[in-house]
This record gives C-alpha cells, structure tokens and sequence, in this order.
C-alpha cells in the first residue's frame, strides 16, 4: 500500500507543477518537484522490491527463489535509473531541459545511498570487533550489485547530458503574430513544391533533428521552370559545392549542360553518366589540345544585330567592368581597332567561314604598324556598302591616328590578344570540333576545364566560350530542345561579364538556367558591385547557403530568414511590512506572473555559424518560407556513387558533426 501511496502523492506534485503556473516559477516549483522525484523515486524502488519478491514466490525452483528473493534489493536500486533513461530520451527529443536529467540523476544517486545505507547498517554494530575488511567482505553482493549499477548509469547520464545541448522548450512560438510569423518551409511541402527536375537542390529531411537520415532521404528537384529559373550557391571553401550540388545536378539534370569546372574534377567523374543519357560530352581543355570549336560561329552577318555581337566579342576580349568608364583612350581605341578587323574578318566575301576565327583577328593585330595602317586604309576604301559600314567608319576614325597614339593602342590591341598566340588557347576558341549550335539539340555537354591559373591571368578565354555558347541559345529564340544548364562552379573567377546578366534578366524565356556557385558574398560583391548583387538576389529564384564561415553572410541571412513572435513567461513574488506607529504595523506579499511578446530571429547569426551542420543548408525560396533541409552530397548517396568515376581528388573525409 505504501508504494501505491507514494504514487498518488508523485502525481498531485506533478499535476501541480503543471497547472498552477504561479508555483511552477517560484521556488515553491523546485520544492514541489523535489517532492516529485523523491515521491516517484521511493514509489519505484518499493515496487521493483515487491515485484521481484512476487516473482520469487512464484518460481518453482528454490534455487532462482533465493536467486530472485535476495536479488530483490537489486532492483530496488536499480529501478529509478528507468526514469533517468527516460529523461535521457526526452533531452535528445528536446521536450525536456537539463535541468529534468540532473534531477532524475539525483534522484539515481539518492537511490544508491539508501541503498549503501541499508546495506552498512546492521554490519556497524560489528565496527569495533572486526577488522574492516572482514565487514567489507560481509556486504551483501546483491546490494553492491545494485549500488555499482545506479551509480554507474548515473555517471552515464551526467556525462550524456553534457554532451547533448542544453536545447529545450526555453521559448515558445505566441499565436499572435505581432513581431512577425516567420517559420521553415514543413520538409513535406518542400517536397511537394521540388518534386521533379534535373537540379538538385537538396535532400527533404531537417539534419538538426533527424541526422541519421543523411544520404538516405528523397531528392528535392527543382524544374528550372518555375521562377527565375536561377539559382545561387554560397559555401566557403570545402564547403561541398561541387559535391553537394554540382556532381548531383550533373548525374540527374538530362538536357544539354555547359559546366564551368576549372579544376577538371567533375568532367572525368561523371563523363559515363553523361554519354549513358546519350549525350556527347566535349571537354574544353587547353592540356588535351584537341577539342575546340569557333566562337564567332554563332554570329549571324545577314542582320546588323552582328554588329552588336562583335561589339560584344570586343568586349570579352578586352574585358567588361561593372562601373565602365570611356577615361581611358588607349583602351578605348584598342577596342575600336579590334571590332574594325573583327568585322572586316566576318564580313569579308572572300574568306571560307572556317577561316573566320579569332586566330586570324590576333594575326592582323600583329602585323607592323605600316602594315597595319595600310590595312585600315583598305578597310576604310570599301565603303558604307560594306558591313553595313561598320568597318569603314571605325577605320576611317583610326587611320590618321599620330604615330604615337596609334602606337598606344596597337599595343594595347596586342595585349590584349596575346593569349590567341598561345596555341593550346587559341585552339579552344578557333577549333572545329563542334558547332555552336549544337548544344541547342539537347544532346551535347560542354565543360570548360580551363584551368585556375590561366583562369586567373586569362578569363577572357572563358568569357568567350560561355558567351558564344549563351548567344547561340538567345538566337535560337526559344527554339530549343529542353533547356540548358550554365552550371559555374568557381565563377567569381570568370569576373564581370554583362552577357551573365542578360542570360539572368531573359534567360528564362530562352531556355537558359543559370547556376552561379561562389565561396561567399564578398566575391560576388566584388564582381558585380553592391546594386548588382541586389539584383543576382532579386532575380534568381533559389539561394541556398551552407557552411558558412563569414558573419555578415550569416547576419544577411538570419535577417532573411525573418523573425517570429515568442512568448516569455515572467513571475515576481515579493513582501514587505511598514511601521506605521508605535502600535499599528502592517505587511504584505505580492506575486505577479507576467506574459511578454518578444520578438526572436527565427535562426540568429551565431547558431548560423556555430550549429549548422555541415551536411545542413538554408534555402531561400523567392515568396516562401525558407527551406532548412539536408545536402544532396553525391558520396553519400550509393545510387550517385554508382554512377560516378572515383575522384583524383578524393579523400577520406567524414562529415563533421558539429
Ligand atoms: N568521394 C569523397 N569521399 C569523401 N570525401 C570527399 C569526397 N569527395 C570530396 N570529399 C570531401 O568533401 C569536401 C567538400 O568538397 P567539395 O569539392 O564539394 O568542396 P567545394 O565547396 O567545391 O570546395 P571549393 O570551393 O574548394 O571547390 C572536401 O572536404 C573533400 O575533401
Ligand atoms: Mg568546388
């Protein structure tokens, strides 16, 4: 009955605690839930004690009755690490704080030192007559038994609830929403919003509550249709880019792909997966040396839009810059001199247009002054009849040029055409492997594997490239089998290239998806100034974050993320007493229990910085909630690794779980 006494008495401390807000806040609280544990402690050892004196009776061998009657004491001791366990579980659930685990270790201990107590007790009358090894040897093994076990899972506790983080119900979400409403995208409507496409954006688990299902959940997809159609990826270095989405959109995107992948790591790794599809896959790589195709190809010299494109060519040559200013003369008659012989290269009659290449723009460039004078005198003699008069009338400004000016230049010119001369270069952008156009069919993959160092001193190569292959889908005009895919990894490289914006503001409607990854905010800033970052941001309709090192990224997106209403709980107890005369004296108590409404991030810089994990991103949708879910990182994923080639770079690095 005894037990069944310390039951009832454990659940009216509970009930207590919580219904009656005013006491759970007070020290009252800590009192009634000391009485709690000490109530369900007693309650529980009594029972393990009846309980396994019952079965003993019950046991028909006399040896297990001994067994299980001296055992008894045993679970006695034992029975309230039970509710430690217990508790341990609802930590990691995070339903309870700490604070429930270190009292449900208490109360294990307290457990532990009665039974010690019961244990020692008849044996102190013997103190004085036997050595204490004689007693100590006289301890009953089951009590000892049941001593080392309590203690033992105790110390296990402590040292589990350390390690857990000291989450918890701290705050809780008001139903008002007077601070604001803000919450993540549910992972079942992210998985019925990204449900079908070739770009990977993620996997549809949250890794801060479920991290076990990492490489194990469903894809999300996203179309390219809806939206801009462009997304962005930020990850510092390491930051599983190229694993987490430039490898997954490879092996799953199926029309035609253009992958900006200087280190030339993904093209050997999915090269099979890409030809499985049925596609031809072409790297362009300045140490292979065969592949190359003609960038001017795609220009069209029966409209005087061509005029546009080879002002546009100049200017990939010669390199654009976000804040363009006309200052500088030199360069600026440079360009001149280049879309001069540039359009006299493409309008010229005579010329087989496997011939029409930048190769030979670079050779006129070279040739001596006088030469090269004498050129522009020809150019200048035929006319406005001529390339619409393009030619000429850019001649004709340069021509009588001083000698010393028109040395400024030229040498400029060639500067700034002195890569063609290398001949693995200027083989990537005049060769005759493939058309242009041919990527309009869906069925060709191009990667530039320019490598970073040529990259770096060179970026015009792959402006060309990406501008010629960006062009030819705008002159299709939407005629197009599927779309295509500009995936550029390490673009910050590639510095600022108007052709990107464009692609950006229209691409859409031609068929062109963009996927921009850069290592932080500071790079694309760099390139594109702070208006024009604002603008990649309002454009494009993914953004997704992961492994972020920087803490202004981190505050840009805790303030995205956006805030929400929290409620706080407050209670004050407090008594005072006043004299008012030699005979009348008064006293008082007062206890206020207030509810505030705070307003609280819905993830602060910090947690961004510290808690995220690495497996983890933050995904802002263009007029949705934000997305926190897993990354699709290929090597964990058995059926990705199957189709991929083993990585020169690869390492054994495990996912830290921070
Ligand atoms: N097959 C693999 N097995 C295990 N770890 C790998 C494998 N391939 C890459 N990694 C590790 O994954 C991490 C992320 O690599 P990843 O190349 O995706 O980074 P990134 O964001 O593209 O970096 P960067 O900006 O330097 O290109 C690295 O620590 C790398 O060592
Ligand atoms: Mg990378």
């Amino acid at each position: 009955m005894q037990h069944q006494k310390l039951m009832i008495a454990s659940l009216a401390s509970l009930l207590v605690i919580l219904c009656v807000r005013r006491v759970r806040d007070s020290w009252v609280g800590w009192f009634v839930r000391g009485e709690f544990w000490f109530g369900i402690t007693m309650f529980l050892r009594d029972y393990a004690r009846v309980y396994t004196m019952h079965l003993a009776a019950g046991t028909a061998s006399a040896y297990w009755r001994i067994v299980l009657a001296r055992s008894s004491v045993t679970a006695e001791a034992v029975a309230p690490a039970l509710l430690l366990l217990g508790a341990i579980a609802l930590l990691e659930a995070g339903v309870v704080r700490r604070g429930t685990v270190v009292l449900a270790t208490g109360a294990t201990l307290g457990s532990c030192v009665l039974t010690a107590w019961h244990a020692v007790v008849p044996l102190m009358a013997y103190y004085s007559r036997y050595p204490i090894s004689t007693l100590i040897a006289a301890l009953d093994p089951y009590s000892q038994a049941g001593f080392y076990l309590a203690f033992f899972s105790a110390l296990l506790a402590v040292k589990k609830a350390r390690e857990s983080p000291a989450t918890g119900p701290s705050w809780q979400r008001s139903p008002s929403n007077l601070h604001g409403n803000s919450d993540w995208m549910p992972i079942s409507a992210a998985r019925r919003k990204f449900q079908a496409g070739g770009i990977i954006i993620g996997e549809a688990y949250r890794p801060d509550r479920d991290p076990k299902v990492g490489g194990k959940a469903p894809l999300l997809r996203y179309d390219g249709e809806v939206g801009s159609g462009h997304c962005l990826v930020f990850a510092g270095s390491g930051g599983y880019k190229t694993t987490g989405v430039g490898i997954p959109c490879t092996l799953e995107w199926s029309d035609a792909l253009v992958y900006l992948d200087p280190s030339a790591e993904v093209f050997p790794m999915v090269r099979a997966a890409r030809e499985a599809l049925g596609h031809r896959v072409v790297s362009l790589n300045p140490e292979d040396g065969r592949v190359g195709f003609n960038v001017l190809d795609w220009i069209d010299t029966s409209t005087d839009r061509s005029l546009m494109d080879i002002q546009a060519v100049v200017a990939w040559l010669a390199g654009e810059r976000v804040d363009e200013r006309n200052d500088d003369y030199f360069k600026h008659a440079a360009r001149g001199l280049l879309g001069c012989l540039l359009a006299d290269i493409l309008f010229a009659p005579g010329l087989l247009p496997e011939e029409k290449t930048l190769g030979l723009l670079r050779r006129r460039v070279a040739l001596p002054i006088p030469e090269l004078r004498q050129l522009l005198e020809d150019i200048y003699a035929k006319g406005d009849s001529y390339g619409f008069g393009f030619p000429a009338q850019l001649a004709g400004n340069l021509k009588d040029i001083t000698e010393k000016q028109f040395a400024g230049f030229y040498g400029e010119a060639g500067n700034l055409t002195a890569w063609l001369a290398v001949p693995s270069l200027a083989r990537l952008v005049c060769g005759s492997s493939f058309e242009t156009r041919e990527i309009l069919s869906g069925e060709l993959d191009v990667f530039i594997n320019v490598p970073l160092k040529v990259l770096q001193s060179n970026p015009q190569v792959c402006r060309l490239i990406l501008g010629a292959l960006l062009n030819a889908a705008y002159e299709a005009r939407g005629k197009i089998s599927g779309r295509i895919l500009f995936l550029l990894d390490e673009v910050a490289r590639l510095g600022y290239m108007g052709i990107l914006e464009t692609a950006r503001d229209a691409g859409r409607k031609y068929g062109i998806n963009l996927l921009l990854m850069y290592q932080s905010l500071g790079q694309m800033t760099a390139t594109w100034g702070m208006q024009g970052r604002q603008a990649w941001f309002d454009s494009s309709y993914l953004k997704l974050f992961g492994c972020l090192q920087d803490v202004s990224v981190a505050e840009f997106l805790s303030k995205a993320c956006g805030e929400f209403t929290a409620v706080s709980q407050g209670y004050t107890h407090g008594s005072g007493s006043s004299t008012g005369s030699a005979t009348s004296k008064s006293s008082s108590t007062h206890e206020t229990t207030s509810e505030q409404q705070l307003v609280r991030r819905l993830i602060k810089p910090e947690e961004i910085l510290q808690t995220l994990r690495d497996d983890e991103q933050i995904v802002l949708i263009s007029n949705c909630r934000p997305l926190r879910c897993g990354r699709a990182i290929y090597f964990r994923r058995p059926e990705m690794l199957s189709r991929t080639q083993s990585n020169e770079f690869q390492q054994i690095s495990r996912i830290a779980a921070r």
